[in-house]
């Protein structure tokens, strides 16, 4: 059994990064993210600093706008129009989850799509869909980036993504599509899920519960991918997967931390380069 560290590629992609900032730089071109944030939520106030610490990191400049919980829908669309029409700005990101009173679906969709590296806007998803995308959605790339690294084969595999989000489930079962494995999308629907994840050569549980996958549901030799973000009952951060016990029957294994968070940020600051570069 490997583990998978996720630390290790994301320092090697962003070295590369850093190297295609500097250049652009040298030509008169800097690269610039704005980062939004509304609320107080603690989770995404670490987030948005690892992101714009990511930023620091590989020569980008962040501008972070940070609004009060009670912001309405207005107020962030007329933040957002003026963010879709400056110069300094290649990428936007507004940190999800909003607080309810803001229609997320109206904010997704006012950014514009060429400065959407979330790649979360309906222009952009179509594009992932056919597979001309110029953004990737930031964890199913990373999670494709580190199979890569590690030279694991997804042509022709079993895959078996649990999980149908739209941020991670949907947009993780195109890209393995994409690269020809032969996909299976599970949800809370399933039934005798087990017997599907069984199935799995490539298992990607982005679930939302400590210790959902467990030994019994994993083939031996499997690769298995926790996209989990998860407080157990002591606090201590786990991902979806029972590490300890599945471990032994895996090739392959990402770790939480360190497996596929670190990545996140890396593809996210890919995808600023890629908007810099068609901005120049
Ligand atoms: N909330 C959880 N994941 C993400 C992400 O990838 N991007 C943004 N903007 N918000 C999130």
């Amino acid at each position: 059994m490997q583990i998978i560290d996720g630390k290790a590629v994301s320092a090697a992609v962003r070295d590369r990064i850093k190297t295609e900032v500097e250049n652009l730089k040298n030509m008169g071109k800097e690269t610039g993210l704005a980062v939004i944030i509304v609320g107080n939520d603690p989770a995404s106030k670490v987030y948005v600093s690892n992101k714009k610490k990511g930023c620091e990191q590989v020569g980008m400049n962040s501008y972070e706008y940070a609004l009060p919980e009670e912001t309405t829908t207005e107020e962030l669309l007329e933040l957002i129009e003026k963010l879709n029409g400056d110069t300094k700005i290649d990428g936007i990101l507004c940190q999800l989850p909003l607080p309810r009173h803001i229609d997320e679906k109206t904010v997704i969709n006012s950014i514009a799509p060429q400065k959407d590296v979330d790649a979360f806007h309906p222009v952009n998803t179509g594009h992932i869909m056919i597979g001309d995308h110029s953004f990737l959605p930031c964890t199913p790339a990373g999670i494709i980036e580190m199979l890569k690294y590690y030279n694991i084969q997804i042509s022709g595999k079993e895959c078996v993504v649990i999980g149908r989000s739209n941020i991670v489930g949907k947009p993780m079962a195109m890209l393995l599509l994409q690269n020809s494995g032969t996909v299976t999308v599970c949800h809370s629907k399933t039934e005798n899920l087990s017997d599907v994840t069984r199935r799995a050569d490539i298992l990607v549980a982005a679930v939302g519960k400590a210790n959902f996958v467990t030994a019994d549901m994993i083939k031996d030799g499997a690769v298995v991918i926790d996209v989990g973000m998860n407080r157990n009952a002591e606090g201590k951060l786990c991902g979806d997967v029972d590490f300890e016990n599945v471990k032994d029957k895996c090739s392959y294994i990402t770790p939480v931390p360190g497996g596929v968070g670190p990545m996140t940020i890396t593809m996210l600051l890919n995808n600023t380069l890629t908007a810099s570069k068609n901005n120049m």
